[in-house]
């Protein structure tokens, strides 16, 4: 059996050992020979003398080899402190090279490699450290939540890959099914549906470590093939689901971080999360709430403000005592910025016992003590102020906010600040289909039936998870009365028709006995981002995808050849 360098200290001194690894480094001193073995567990010193028949051998080694060595395990002069190996090193008798490396095409030890050729060349990249660790920590979640929710009687259950394809949500990946011709699978874009069949079944507790596929727009956080935790649950209420995954975070956490988070999590509706911070996924590492401020400009002669009022617009603020020195260049940045969120401009106020910048001279002394009062002005700060309607307001200041604290360092990037949004809108407009669509999905329960019809305001079960500002994870208490289905499904604009081609089965089993039932899934990847400190998906997974959703290692996707689309009966347009 290979023994792990790191398993090695002083007390084997005098054992002849066997070890395999790759070279990371030789330091050919012109007499002794140093080699750093890496295997997985990490780094062990060989030393050979030039004594020794294998010298010239070890002189030709080059970083990567593969070798394999015997020799004595013996003290070092010079303990090296940075390494767990660091009191001993390997005097070596023996060597073999199994395999050579050409010259890597970036250096392994510098983080600053490309990433196109990090990903090209990804079998390189995942032998780094950093890489190895978040691969590390990727499994030990995946253990501790697997522990977890064996523990408290959940049954993991697989559920197809091949599926039905349900335009809602995201654009699916679809697959052609070769015997039946023109008919298409779709990839999952999650098991929900598979998941509450389940419940109808009576597993009562169901969980998976469920890939799921979604052809969207790609972002930092987001990649087209990513894995869910996904958990259903019957018989039980929100509170309790909320409560088996807080139990499921502060055992990752606890198991993972060597940190205890506060149970129970705080709690936020969604109307209060946009409000105070313009964002249904809060990062609350730092404080800086938005400030209503309409108010104070109720009477104002700044056309510009009353003419938003009188349309039920709002005007909101935010105050930073950090940014007073800011210049006219650094504000109009900012400008630009809040711009690109569809915001008109951005006003800017100094406070510094009087105020100063670009909206002053509308600040009568009504105002002035009004907004001293109502942003708890100190001296010398910044006042960035954001007009027009209710949303778009809420999303650049919003935005706004986040950008700032990153800009102003304000954010505490060893704090873990976690939060529950609850009370999810049930429906939301969707501008690019000019429809209202479902918030979460169709089968979310509503809070209250009787508010359907109105779709600004109706009110959903359904809550999401947000650690330092990332959406980890989302879920909803389920619909279980096939009436009560039918009707948000009409609310949403599907025919019974359409309905029915499209979740007959589920409409179907609603009437066969049907538990109450809800549940949750968290984005493992965001989960473990945040645990290995990246912000950055593709550094924890293995092989992921570029954000046109290509992998460089493997060149997919790609063209086929002729005989296999002739098979599948399609055709490729020009
Ligand atoms: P939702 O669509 O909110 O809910 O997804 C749940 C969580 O999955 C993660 N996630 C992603 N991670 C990486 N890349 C993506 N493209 C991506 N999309 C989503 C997020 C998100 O919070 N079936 C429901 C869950 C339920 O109701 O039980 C669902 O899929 O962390």
């Amino acid at each position: 059996m290979k023994i792990n360098n790191t398993s090695l200290n002083k007390k084997n001194v005098g054992e002849t050992v066997t070890l395999y690894g790759w070279v990371n480094k030789k330091r050919d001193l012109g007499g002794l020979i140093f080699i750093d073995l890496r295997d997985r567990s990490g780094l062990i010193q060989l030393v050979i003398s030039p004594d020794t028949d294998i010298y010239e051998k070890a002189s030709t080694l080059k970083s990567e080899y593969v070798i394999k060595v015997s020799g004595k395990v013996v003290l070092r002069k010079d303990v090296n402190h940075n390494l767990k190996t660091g009191e001993i090193e390997i005097e070596v008798s023996s060597l073999d090279i199994l395999n050579k490396s050409l010259d890597l095409p970036f250096d392994l030890n510098n983080m600053t490699a490309l990433e196109e050729n990090r990903l090209k060349y990804r079998y390189l990249d995942l032998r780094r450290d950093v890489m190895k660790n978040n691969l590390i920590i990727r499994h030990k979640t995946v253990q501790v939540v697997r522990n977890y929710l064996n523990s408290l009687g959940f049954l993991e259950i697989e559920t197809p890959i091949l599926c039905k394809s349900t335009p809602e949500g995201a654009r699916d990946y679809l697959v052609p099914s070769r015997v039946n011709k023109g008919s298409f699978y779709a990839l999952p874009q999650s098991p929900q549906l598979f998941k509450q069949i389940l419940m109808m079944s009576g597993m009562e507790k169901y969980y998976q470590i469920a890939r799921c596929f979604r052809d969207e727009d790609l972002r930092a956080d987001r990649q087209p093939e990513f894995t869910q935790i996904d958990m259903e649950m019957s018989f039980l209420s929100q509170d309790e689901i909320m409560e088996i995954t807080e139990g499921l975070l502060y055992n990752v956490f606890k198991e993972i971080k060597g940190i205890e988070i506060k149970l129970p999590i705080n709690r936020m509706t969604y109307d209060e999360a946009m409000e105070i911070y313009g964002s249904d996924k809060p990062d609350l590492r730092f404080e800086n709430p938005i400030y209503d401020i309409t108010d104070s400009f109720k009477d104002t002669d700044f056309n510009l403000f009353k003419n938003i009022i009188t349309d039920g617009g709002i005007i909101n603020a935010l105050v930073f005592e950090e940014a007073f020195e800011y210049s006219r260049k650094d504000i109009d940045k900012l400008t630009e910025y809040v711009k690109t969120y569809g915001a008109s401009g951005l006003a800017f106020l100094k406070y510094n016992g009087d105020f100063t910048g670009s909206i002053a001279k509308y600040v009568d002394e009504g105002i002035k003590g009004d907004l001293i009062k109502k942003l708890n002005l100190k001296n010398n700060a910044l006042i960035l102020i954001v007009s027009g309607d209710r949303k778009t307001v809420k999303t650049a200041i919003g935005a706004l906010r986040c950008k700032m604290g990153h800009d102003l360092g304000l954010i505490d990037n060893k704090k873990y600040a976690f939060t529950w949004v609850t009370d999810f809108p049930m429906f939301e407009y969707s501008e690019e289909e000019g429809r209202f669509l479902a918030c979460h999905h169709p089968f979310t329960l509503p809070k209250d039936i009787k508010m359907l019809s109105d779709k600004e305001k109706a009110k959903a079960y359904a809550y999401d998870i947000v650690i330092n500002g990332y959406e980890a994870g989302g879920g909803s208490l389920r619909i279980y009365d096939p009436d009560m289905q039918e009707k948000v499904l009409e609310e949403l604009g599907f025919s019974k028709e359409r309905a029915s081609a499209q979740f007959g089965f589920l409409l179907k089993a609603l009437n066969y006995g049907c538990p109450p039932h809800g549940g949750l899934a968290l984005g493992l990847e965001r989960l473990v981002m945040i645990l290995c400190e990246t912000d950055n998906i593709r550094d924890v997974i293995a092989f992921p995808k570029t954000t046109s959703a290509s992998c460089l290692m493997t060149e997919a996707p790609s063209e086929v050849n002729a005989s296999q689309l002739d098979e599948l009966h399609i055709k490729i347009k020009d």
